[in-house]
């Protein structure tokens, strides 16, 4: 059903406004966000979608379809709720607010406006836990409604920082930028080049011929995966502090070349291994990345698929977040003339891997890894063929 029809049914009267916020992908470039690196992101056919209508008691009152819950609290006082799925909604309303308070002359208006209240019902269909920013997508599914509704006026990239700080402190996610820059950003059928140091941006067409995106998702949702991705960034941040005793202009990862970190950080001993392969590995990919854009420039998605399989090898001999079963399913593809390209994608520890599989071999491959997970890992394996499509807009 519509979110326009789910939201008269719940509330009762018609939302004002409604937005899709889709979920993302990301060729290449993992583990780099944080570390003032590049991704290729690209926003995906699976999304969230929110509708809004004001109240006038001051109260904030959000309905989640898919879970068939309902929440209500003053908009007053907001802190990090035990539910997670509101603090993704409240989490941005919090940075609104704080950020109309900071110039409060100006946005008076807006200010007061919003402390009276809203009801706001919300569903999609990007699986959960599958590495493909369902939590994001919510982010900025609310921030740009209620960017429109309030005429707030915000960047999508300020829309993306405020995000990603709602994140931080109400999710408990140290993220990068990535995957709310993404799916606010998105444009069908292009990755998008993001520098994470300087945040330009760049457009490339994707074109995959005769091939598509498969996403494998192994259903896997590991509990550690938020405090490993605080851990990974932590050691990011040692392996810096290391290396500015010798390079003191050095601000991340970004500004260090290979040698250095070999000179600095190497070689590997028990006590200093997980920082040294952790920095060995961002500097990699920082490289890989910007090598990669020059393959998909010149076509050359050979070469590109290429550096998808160096990718997960270095996320899961070095930056250690990959598991079993995204390292089966992308061992069972990495000799298949069919598949130019596959690896872990997200996070980590569970989730999707990424594939650009010849489009006439999509149904066999899916058929028989379908079949070898289950033997293996008696769970089955869940199949998307995905596309390219807009960020966050508004639906009519
Ligand atoms: C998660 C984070 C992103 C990024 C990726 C890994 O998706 O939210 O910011 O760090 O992991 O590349």
């Amino acid at each position: 059903m519509d979110i326009r029809t789910q939201f008269l049914n719940h509330f009762n009267y018609a939302p004002l406004l409604a937005v899709q916020s889709p979920g993302r992908i990301n060729l290449i470039g993992e583990h780099t966000d944080y570390n003032n690196g590049f991704v290729l992101p690209a926003a995906i056919d699976k999304y969230i979608q929110v509708a809004i209508g004001k109240r006038t008691d001051g109260n904030l009152q959000m309905a989640a379809i898919d879970l068939g819950e309902t929440i209500l609290l003053p908009i007053e006082n907001i802190k990090p709720h035990p539910t997670q799925w509101v603090n993704y909604i409240i989490g941005v309303v919090f940075q609104v607010i704080q950020k109309l308070n900071q110039k409060k002359n100006n946005n008076h208006a807006s200010l007061s406006a919003m402390m009276q209240g809203f009801d706001i019902c919300i569903q999609g269909n990007i699986p959960s836990g599958a590495g493909l920013s369902s939590s994001a997508a919510v982010e900025c599914a609310v921030l740009f409604i209620l960017n429109e509704l309030y005429q707030l006026e915000y960047t999508k990239m300020e829309m993306a920082l405020m995000a990603q700080k709602a994140e931080h402190e109400f999710a408990g996610v140290q993220c990068g930028l990535m995957d709310m820059f993404a799916s606010l950003h998105g444009q069908k059928n292009k990755v998008i080049l993001l520098d994470c140091a300087s945040l330009d941006y760049a457009y490339y067409p994707l074109v995959l011929n005769e091939y598509s995106i498969v996403l494998l998702d192994t259903q896997i949702k590991h509990a550690l995966a938020s405090s490993e991705y605080n851990t990974r960034r932590l050691e990011c941040e040692q392996g810096v502090e290391l290396i500015q005793k010798t390079y003191s202009q050095v601000k991340s990862l970004r500004d260090v070349n290979k040698e250095q970190v070999e000179t600095c950080l190497g070689p590997a001993t028990p006590t200093n291994k997980n920082i040294f392969h952790r920095c060995k590995y961002v500097v990699e990919e920082v490289e890989r990345v910007q090598a990669a854009v020059k393959d998909l420039a010149v076509g050359d998605m050979l070469a590109f698929g290429k550096k998808m399989f160096e990718t997960h090898q270095g996320l899961t001999n070095l930056y250690e977040v990959s598991c079993p079963e995204l390292d089966f399913l992308v061992d069972a593809v990495q000799y298949n003339e069919n598949v130019l390209g596959a690896r872990m994608m997200g996070g980590g520890f569970g989730g999707c891997t990424i594939n650009i599989i010849k489009k006439s071999a999509v149904d066999a491959i899916s058929k028989e890894l379908t079949s070898k997970y289950l033997n293996k890992y008696n769970k089955s394996l869940v199949v998307y063929t995905t596309s390219i499509q807009d960020g966050t807009h508004l639906l009519p």
